[in-house]
């Protein structure tokens, strides 16, 4: 509840996390697979995706838009490059549980935007924090709804391997919605809480689309297409038939 945290910083205990995650996330070879970072708009996810999924040190020789300036939200840390690494967008949506609590409050997307140059803000309409409120809490349920929201959105991307960077709370919360027709152990796997900068990989299937070459296998039924020999030979029989 204390005002000083604010939209929360990362510790530097936290950007040693995010330095650990960033080396994974190299040597897993995970950088070159990501096509678009997408990430709650508060600071200490800001710093996280742009420290683990942006670029290298920014130089301004070149003729591009830093990820984040230098010693942003008093980071200490010099400034991160957007070269060689994919696009980020912030979205709403996977903010942290809303109200009440000072840290999971946001600054104005302006001053966000100051800070991190090269993230796409522009799917945010109000620069104001207006989700937010001093007095009330989102409830649970709230928060899984507005995570199924997100997932719904998530489909819109025409991108296949996405880095979602967000709170341990909204993925808790999400999460509890999947996994209730698996085995109570994988049930348990899904939604067990995240820890600090803990990065897991997990597949989405839209079950609705699972197998698009069933269209060799499925069959109509009915009344096969082409001529019905034996019927056509035996009028009797095909009345008799044709109720079957
Ligand atoms: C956001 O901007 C408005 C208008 O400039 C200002 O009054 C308000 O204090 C700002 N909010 C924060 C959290 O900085």
């Amino acid at each position: 509840m204390n005002p000083e945290y604010f939209d929360a910083h990362l510790t530097p205990l936290g950007w040693q996390q995010v330095d650990n995650l960033r080396k994974h996330v190299h040597t897993s070879g995970l950088h070159k697979k990501i096509e678009l970072v997408i990430v709650s708009p508060l600071l200490r996810t800001l710093q996280t995706a742009v420290g683990v999924f942006g670029g290298g040190d920014y130089t301004d020789k070149l003729d591009i838009l830093p990820m984040m300036l230098a010693n942003a939200g008093n980071s200490g840390r010099g400034a991160i490059s957007s070269l060689d690494c994919p696009p980020f967008i912030a979205v709403e949506l996977c903010r942290e549980h809303l109200g009440v609590h000072p840290c999971d409050r946001r600054r104005n997307i302006s001053d966000y935007q100051f800070l991190f140059p090269a993230v796409d803000f522009s799917l945010i309409e109000s620069d104001e924090d207006v989700l937010w409120k001093d007095t009330v809490r989102e409830t649970k349920e709230e928060v899984t709804a507005r995570g199924l929201k997100f997932m719904n959105w998530l489909w819109t991307r025409k991108e296949k391997e996405i880095a979602i960077v967000t709170h341990s709370g909204f993925l808790f919360h999400t999460l509890k919605a999947f996994g209730n027709d698996c085995h109570p152990s994988v049930k348990r796997e899904i939604c067990k809480h995240f820890a600090n900068c803990e990065l897991r990989a997990m597949v989405i299937v839209d079950k609705s689309m699972a197998g698009s070459d069933w269209s060799t296998i499925n069959y109509p039924g009915k009344i096969p297409p082409g001529p019905d020999i034996s019927s056509d030979n035996d009028e009797n029989l095909e009345k008799e038939s044709s109720n079957s």
